[in-house]
């Protein structure tokens, strides 16, 4: 014992031993064996990661002393900490709580006490409007706990939807998180996994391999490059608890603590009015040949930092978070670079994902657009991006958040609309003179309005020519939707960054309010 409470008296002295006793006890969790286990799989333990993600010594814990709640199966097991260290701490001097389940505790299962202590913190969360972190390295519902540990679950869960748009939601996957396990992050507003070391699938490879006799390995079936590149449950991933961790820290720089608060000001010594000379000549007139947005974003936004979600998902569109003068903003584009920009079902599910975050936390959408439309085929059609791609015009429509769109070459059709026009609730539109808007491309819509007259023609190519030449005169330009008001200002790109600050802050204190209803039925 600490030989500061030597002058105590002896029975003071005692109690004080069996309180440090019983912390160590906890502190320890599974033991040290476990524990290196742990180490040895390349992952930290639950409280070293608490160690990463918080400030140096803000860390409070709370549910210390919890137990399990006991039944016949329950008997005699030891499950110190209740398999999770829950408490508050701060992140850039910010306040947030966290959970951090502890593998080397009954792999980390998930009991009925174990889900009271995080839904305690939860609650502590959503009453002191701060975001919700919670480190997930679990086997999901304990199975000795039977519908017990189903309604620990229940109490998360329905948490998790209840603060949904109240407090930021982050969750860190940093093991094998299994059956129950998956679906508190699922319900939460970003994923982040790290590669090699975490897992996430609802049945595992035994089960699946009984029942539909498919032989897959851990991180086939749920990997991170699985979940971040193919099914999109994931956000991002890193390499290792520490790099996530890190992640985590970097992204919270971008959001409010509440749903009533804006995102804090990053102040920047980037000029406001830097000239965006480089644009000239990263986008041409030439519609056929391809640049990539990602280098769009990095010329016009603070320090060309762009924090990108979903990176590796549905690369034809982009969603991430950068500063335009200090002040956060939520950027969707369509990237040229793959499939032309076009807009499938995983790009749809991507932006309108996107777009309801940052309207739930006051972030300022800014839509960068070059799209030529849906994307045509069967597949899509048969897979519902009628469906999907109605989540986007929903989310534009929702969102209340000021709301920039840049057209920087073509927007056509639908696309035109999915990616927020004047109609779909556009504060302000701009083009740069590059920018075409029309039902759809000249060559379609060429052979389509002037069929007869080119099948009458003598020399139908000729015709065909001078007829795509007539129709891009007439539309393959911004002017038209510009004298229509569709387009507030056709822009030099040279001056995109500061007009773009200058817009935002026209319209940050926006207010915008809709007819009452209970909550709306989006498209899902
Ligand atoms: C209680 C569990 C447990 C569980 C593992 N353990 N899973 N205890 N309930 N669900 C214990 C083990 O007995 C072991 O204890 C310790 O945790 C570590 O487990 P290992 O198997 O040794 O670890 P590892 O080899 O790394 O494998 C990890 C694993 C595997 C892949 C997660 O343990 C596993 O498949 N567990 C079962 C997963 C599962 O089916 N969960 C239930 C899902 S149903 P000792 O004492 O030896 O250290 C569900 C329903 C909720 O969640 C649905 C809500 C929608």
């Amino acid at each position: 014992m600490d030989n500061q409470y030597a002058d105590l008296n002896l029975e003071l002295q005692e109690l004080i031993a069996g309180m440090e006793q019983r912390r160590g006890k906890v502190e320890a969790g599974g033991g040290p064996e476990r524990q290196q286990k742990q180490r040895d799989g390349g992952k930290l333990t639950a409280r070293q990661r608490l160690d990463v993600l918080l400030d140096p010594g803000s860390f409070l814990e709370y549910g210390t002393f919890v137990e399990h709640g006991g039944n016949r199966l329950m008997q005699g097991v030891e499950a110190p900490g209740e398999g999770v260290v829950t408490g508050s701490g701060t992140i850039h001097g910010r306040q947030v709580f966290v959970f951090s389940q502890d593998f080397t505790v009954l792999g980390g299962s998930l009991g009925k006490m174990h889900a009271a202590k995080v839904a305690k913190i939860m609650d502590l969360a959503a009453k002191t409007g701060c975001p919700i972190i919670g480190l997930n390295d679990s086997a999901g519902a304990r199975i000795q706990e039977g519908v017990d540990s189903l309604s620990g679950y229940g109490e998360i869960f329905y948490r998790n939807a209840t603060y949904s748009g109240v407090v930021p939601q982050i969750s860190a996957i940093l093991g094998p998180c299994a059956g129950g396990a998956v679906y508190s992050p699922a319900l939460t507003d970003f994923i982040l996994m790290s590669r090699g070391s975490s897992y996430m699938f609802i049945t595992g490879p035994e089960v699946i391999k009984s029942v539909t006799r498919e032989e897959v390995s851990f991180d086939a079936l749920g990997g991170a490059d699985v979940h971040t590149r193919r099914s999109g449950v994931a956000h991002l991933e890193a390499d290792g608890d520490e790099a996530v961790l890190g992640k985590i820290r970097d992204l919270l720089a971008f959001l409010p603590q509440n749903a009533r608060e804006k995102p804090p000001i990053r102040p920047t010594s980037d000029p406001s009015d830097r000239a965006t000379s480089d644009l000239l000549t990263l986008v041409t007139p030439d519609q056929r040949r391809p640049y990539d947005m990602h280098r769009v974003i990095g010329t016009i936004v603070d320090d060309g930092e762009f924090f990108e979600i979903q990176p590796d998902w549905a690369k034809n569109i982009l969603c991430g978070f950068a500063h335009l003068g200090g002040r956060v903003v939520g950027i969707v584009g369509n990237n040229p670079k793959y499939m032309a920009g076009t807009l499938n079902i995983d790009a749809s599910d991507k932006a309108a994902r996107f777009i309801r975050t940052c309207d739930c936390y006051n972030i300022p959408l800014l839509t960068l657009v070059d799209v030529t439309g849906f994307l045509p085929g069967v597949a899509q059609e048969h897979a519902g991006i009628i469906r999907h791609g109605a989540k986007m015009l929903y989310a534009y429509a929702e969102a209340s958040v000021p709301k920039i769109t840049l057209i920087t070459r073509k927007s056509y059709g639908g696309a035109y609309l999915a990616m927020n026009s004047r109609d779909m609730g556009a504060d302000v539109v701009y083009a740069w003179p590059t920018a075409a808007v029309a039902v759809m491309g000249a060559e379609g819509a060429a052979n389509i309005v002037y069929r007869r007259d080119i099948q009458k023609s003598d020399n139908p190519e000729a015709t065909r020519t001078e007829k795509i030449r007539e129709y891009k005169e007439t539309f393959d330009n911004p002017y038209v939707a510009a004298a229509k008001g569709y387009i507030d200002d056709v822009i030099p790109m040279e001056d995109t960054r500061r007009r773009l600050i200058s817009t935002f802050q026209m319209l940050q204190d926006k207010e915008e309010t809709r007819p009452f209803r209970k909550h709306g039925n989006e498209p899902l």
